[in-house]
């Protein structure tokens, strides 16, 4: 059997560049893929080249052409790199994408009209005909579309099958529909396919001419029926239903790993895991909280917005502070939230420490040295830090819904690897972090759930043959 020939079009893909999820999933899953298919998937990866990614004096340039998007037509070079048995594509243009931030610009809908569009363009040109490309998020929706649209009549590209992965559903790629045919180059019928509810949404697009629609865990794939958790377009689910598949992510255990992990005070393995007080230890003294082995640590690390369930938090936060704890939160996000937080630092300056930043070295430190992990989101796809505090041995707290409710199960009566609750409420938030402090007194019963948790397979093992065996299936090839 020839291989399958996969192209994996991401707005970020780790370790070039991560703003959260959706760039370690699209650094880590090709990665999976590429090592454990090594004969049977040639996966590469397109991304743009945006200013803050590192190392381009070793990229290969492979040429340059330009793009027409509606009127436009827009320079574009490509650039390539292979890095662990994966193939890079860079797609450069300076006016577009050589900004500090990779999004929140006023014209992310053109930028990313032009990337999903050059995606397409340039595949006679680096010579690699996919059978499936595999678009993810709002981004690279309309790599679908075009496909569906543009590319139709095109002898090599009319076999091309189409994945969208939506790694959440909340941000959908919305904009004024008077810009369809000036911006997105979409007209009469063709706008139709991005229309809803009265304005471009480019997400639908997708998911009405994708030939899948997947998403990040199994519990999430049905959630999504309900508009509560669809944002809008559970319609547009239940009328693709028949498309629609769910498998939970997993991490790269080679960057999160305790044994190797530069970023920690003290690297240690479940042997060693008196260890991992030495982190706690540290990080309390870094993080100006008193230096207690006995006490709690709860570690936050989080983007700050509602839906990760902050709302919660600070209702439940004067109960659970009564107890003996301390809590390390890192994050940035709403202004209120952030504010919260510094406030409750100034009350509390004994048990809050509340750093307002994106960190991945503290992170990884508070990962190590915390030993419980809060994460009582509203809706979650997958999560991905419930899955890193576990392997670094910090027992997850989380709320079940989605991908937390696939990953963690309580611990409470026994078997388990984690502490959960179901309710959207305070309360049941503080009485899950009261059954964690309750267990945490007894070492012994504490010391095995640590090893418990750090044993379960976080890695892409699973998941990666679950995505491999979706390919054969989209290509009706048997395994
Ligand atoms: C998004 C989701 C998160 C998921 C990640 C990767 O960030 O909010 O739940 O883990 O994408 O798929």
């Amino acid at each position: 059997m020839n291989k399958i020939k996969v192209l994996f079009a991401a707005s970020e893909a780790a370790p070039y560049i991560a703003t959260g999820g959706l760039g370690e999933v699209a650094g880590s899953l090709p990665k999976a893929l590429a090592e454990k298919y090594k004969d049977k998937i040639d996966i590469r990866i397109v991304l743009p080249l945006y200013q803050g990614i590192w190392n381009r004096n070793d990229f290969e340039f492979i040429g340059k052409t330009s793009v027409p998007l509606a009127w436009r037509q827009q320079y574009c070079g490509v650039f390539k790199k292979k890095l662990n048995n994966l193939t890079y594509y860079f797609i450069d243009n300076e006016y577009y994408f050589k900004r500090s931030e990779c999004y929140g610009h006023f014209d992310d809908g053109e930028r990313f009209a032009f990337f999903s569009k050059a995606v397409l363009y340039i595949l006679p040109m680096i010579e690699f005909m996919p059978d499936i490309v595999h678009a993810n998020d709002w981004q690279t929706s309309l790599v679908a579309t075009y496909l569906t649209t543009k590319y139709s009549n095109y002898r090599d590209y009319k076999n091309i099958k189409s994945i969208i992965t939506v790694h959440n559903i909340e941000y959908q790629g919305i904009f004024d529909l008077a810009i369809a045919e000036d911006v997105f180059d979409l007209h009469g019928k063709e706008k139709g396919i991005v229309e809803y509810n009265g304005v471009i949404n480019l997400l639908k697009g997708a998911m009405e001419t994708s030939h899948l629609i997947s998403t990040v865990s199994e519990s999430y794939s049905k959630e999504i029926f309900d508009d509560y958790y669809a944002k809008g377009l559970a319609k547009i689910i239940e009328k693709n239903s028949s498309k629609i598949r769910g498998i939970l992510n997993g991490i790269d255990t080679e960057v999160y790993n305790p044994e190797t992990d530069e970023a920690l005070f003290e690297n240690y393995s479940i042997k060693t895991i008196e260890k991992k007080y030495l982190n706690k230890q540290n990080l309390q003294l870094l993080t100006g909280l008193p230096q207690d082995k006995d006490i709690p640590l709860i570690g936050i690390i989080s983007r700050l917005v509602k839906h990760k369930g902050f709302d919660l938090i600070i209702n439940a936060m004067e109960g659970i502070l009564k107890e003996k704890v301390q809590f390390v939160i890192l994050g940035k996000g709403d202004r209120g939230y952030e504010l919260y937080f510094n406030s409750l630092e100034d009350s509390y300056h004994d048990k809050v420490s509340a750093k307002i930043d994106f960190n991945s070295d503290l992170a990884r430190k508070i990962y190590a040295g915390a030993d419980m992990f809060l994460m009582p989101s509203i809706s979650e796809p997958c999560g991905i830090a419930q899955m890193i505090s576990s392997r670094y041995g910090t027992i997850p707290i989380v709320r079940e819904t989605g991908g937390l409710k696939d990953s963690i199960k309580d611990a409470s009566l026994g078997r388990g690897n984690g502490f959960t609750f179901k309710e959207e409420s305070p309360e049941a938030l503080c009485s899950a972090v009261k059954r964690a402090l309750k267990v945490y007194e007894n070492k012994e019963d504490w010391r095995k759930l640590i090893e418990t948790v750090m044993n379960v397979d976080f890695s892409w093992a699973k998941s990666a043959e679950k995505y491999y065996n979706m390919y054969l299936s989209l290509l009706d090839i048997g395994e």
